[in-house]
């Protein structure tokens, strides 16, 4: 079958394939550029073959070779999110079959959106610079020029000059280092990434970071203020690997370490090969890291070995991860673990439904992304409409054990692949081809190309969310005179994700009354809880009641942090407080120089604020 096309790309995967990717990196802190040197190695998949196209944006390219010789190159029209075509015209005819080496010579803007670059004084340390990338979903060719669609997987060597008294690691295995023969005050580390991986998973981080051993095969890896708290919250790694691995398969990507990046890191975290990147604002001291350490392991199957061909059957990466890092939940904790997270999942579902709006195309499991950019259509849609989906079928097919077979076939079959939603269907009814009459009763239509809330809600046990509606409902229907019933006892029985699952449910009501959040804040103390996930929403909450202490305190986590899962809600709440709104609007524009570049995007559209 030709591969589809990539709406999210220039690059024409069907006419010819990178296999290999040589870089040479020099990183510069003083301009805030990448300057080097690309080599593709390209399978040629036609006949009379003589000009590509790859990805590019922000570049600055200064020379193309193919095979040692110089080849003519233009920069296309700049695209709003897909950069410029790069267009390469070779001297010579290639047949069907062949291979060729294209090198580009060139550097990265300061601007490259993959790319934050941030000062002393935005580190732990505050004595060095620190650059950290962000690849996914296409901000890759802002740093290399590629073929950037996830259809094509290649592997990379790498090479990067860095000053000497700064560590730089990539998205792949360590391959030792030298002094830098041209420049005594610098180091170049080596890389290599033997597994096949597409282009979103080139990743790199240079910094004064530091490591421990947590395990046989990894490591924790952070700037040294961090690195032994990181160490300990993270021990539990190799027994999740261990599960991951008798649920999914052999791990094939060696080393498993992990960085604990500075507050600034858009996302919670980032399955970048051999090295997850997470979010400082992970460590709260109560194992609440555990699931987004479950979640990153399983993309090592889901995402990494087995890819979603284009970015509109994203749901394939994020659906069968949360479903893999919710059987985790089940093998390392209980069922009944694994069911609470399936009914907070519905939750936040809904609550993307809500923001989109129903009949939004975004909310479609699998979307057209013509001319839509990835990072505006970013949602739980994917997440939980896809674990829905899967979950429902797990009920109709025979229940966990039989539908993690299927799992674990769909990963075999398609491992170090691309794949489409069609292929994973037609998978689906091989593999259950003594149920395609349960099959053929799923409304699949309805399941993946309408929008809006799934057409089945599967049903969870109760029990560990009982407590938390409970005390919500409490909450909600108390009158003044009630308030006085309330005391710590009630959510000292509550553990951190039922407390946060709490939170959640207040969010779904009607605000509270000031006086309720007042006294809410002096029974439980919530102003004092450190660990993010209950902050952001205690925030949200008292923001909505128009409690104006917490208006600060909200724009303080917004800008204190950046995981987007925050900062961006934390700052629209403030701005839907009218009184408010040119407040958070102040405090964006203050802020937005440290912004990740993708963050202060999305919050300046969220905040109707127009561009610089
Ligand atoms: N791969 C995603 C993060 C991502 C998705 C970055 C799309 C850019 C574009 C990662 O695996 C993820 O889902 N992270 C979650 C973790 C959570 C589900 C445990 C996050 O960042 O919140
Ligand atoms: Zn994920």
């Amino acid at each position: 079958m030709a591969p589809a096309s990539d709406p999210s790309s220039f690059a024409s995967p069907s006419k010819c394939a990178t296999r290999h990717l040589n870089l040479t990196y020099r990183v510069n802190f003083d301009r805030r550029v990448l300057k080097g040197n690309a080599a593709l190695t390209v399978e040629v998949l036609e006949d009379k073959f003589s000009s590509l196209t790859l990805d590019s944006k922000d570049l600055k390219i200064f020379k193309v070779c193919a095979n040692g010789q110089a080849a003519k190159f233009a920069l296309g029209a700049q695209h709003r999110f897909k950069g410029s075509p790069l267009e390469i015209t070779l001297p010579f005819e290639l047949s069907r079959g062949q291979h060729v080496i294209v090198e580009i010579d060139y550097e990265t803007s300061p601007s490259a959106t993959a790319l934050q670059w941030l000062t002393p004084a935005q580190t732990a340390g505050k004595t060095h610079p620190y650059l950290f990338s962000q690849c996914q979903a296409i901000h890759c060719r802002t740093m290399v020029p590629c073929q950037d669609t996830p259809s094509i997987k290649h592997t990379y060597y790498a090479k990067v000059s860095v000053p000497k008294e700064l560590v730089a690691l990539m998205s792949a295995l360590r391959d030792g280092q030298e002094a830098d023969p041209n420049d005594n005050t610098r180091i170049i580390y080596h890389f290599r990434q033997p597994v096949p991986m597409p282009s979103y998973l080139i990743a790199i981080v240079v910094g004064a970071l530091e490591s421990r051993e947590i395990g046989p095969r990894s490591r924790v890896w952070s700037e040294k203020e961090l690195v032994d708290r990181a160490a300990f919250e993270f021990s539990e790694t190799e027994t999740m690997l261990k599960t991951a691995e008798n649920l999914a398969g052999p791990y094939v990507w060696g080393q498993y370490d992990v960085l604990v990046l500075p507050p600034s890191f858009p996302y919670g975290g980032m399955e970048n090969p051999c090295l997850t990147f997470v979010t400082p604002t992970v460590l709260a001291g109560d194992r609440s890291l555990a699931g987004v350490i479950a979640h990153e392991i399983s993309h090592s199957w889901t995402g990494n070995l087995v890819t979603n061909r284009t970015w509109e059957h994203f749901w394939l990466n994020e659906g069968h991860t949360v479903y893999l890092e919710r059987m985790i939940a089940r093998c390392m904790e209980s069922e009944q673990l694994r069911q609470f997270k399936g009914i907070g999942g519905w939750k936040e579902l809904q609550e993307s439904v809500d923001e989109f709006g129903a009949n939004s195309v975004l909310t479609n499991l699998v979307p057209n992304l013509d001319e839509v950019d990835t990072d505006e259509a970013f949602s739980s849609v994917p997440y939980e409409k896809g674990f829905a989906l899967l979950y429902h079928l797990e009920e109709l097919l025979g229940g966990p054990e039989v539908f993690m077979g299927f799992v674990k076939s769909y990963i075999q079959l398609f491992a170090y692949g691309s794949v489409t939603t069609e292929e994973w269907k037609n998978h689906l009814f091989t593999y259950f081809k003594d149920k395609v009459d349960i099959l053929n009763k799923v409304d699949w239509n309805g399941w993946m190309h309408t929008p809006g809330m799934p057409p089945v809600k599967p049903q969870y046990d109760t029990t560990m969310a009982d407590a938390c509606s409970t005390l919500c409902q409490r909450w909600v229907k108390a009158k003044e005179d009630d308030l006085a019933s309330f005391n710590k006892a009630d959510v000292k029985k509550l553990n951190s994700p039922q407390l946060i699952e709490f939170m959640a449910l207040l969010l779904q009501e009607k605000p509270l009354p000031l006086t309720h959040v007042k006294r809410m804040q002096e029974v439980y103390q919530l102003n004092d809880v450190v660990n993010a996930e209950v902050r952001f929403r205690w925030l949200r909450v008292c923001v909505r009641a128009r409690w104006e202490e917490a208006v600060t305190l909200a724009l303080k986590m917004a800008t204190d942090q950046g995981r987007m899962k925050f900062t961006r809600p934390l700052f629209k709440e403030v701005y839907n407080f009218p009184k408010y709104s040119e407040e958070a609007v102040k405090a964006f524009k203050e802020n937005r120089g440290a912004l990740h570049p993708v963050t202060a995007m999305l919050v300046a559209k969220d905040l109707k604020v127009d561009g610089n």
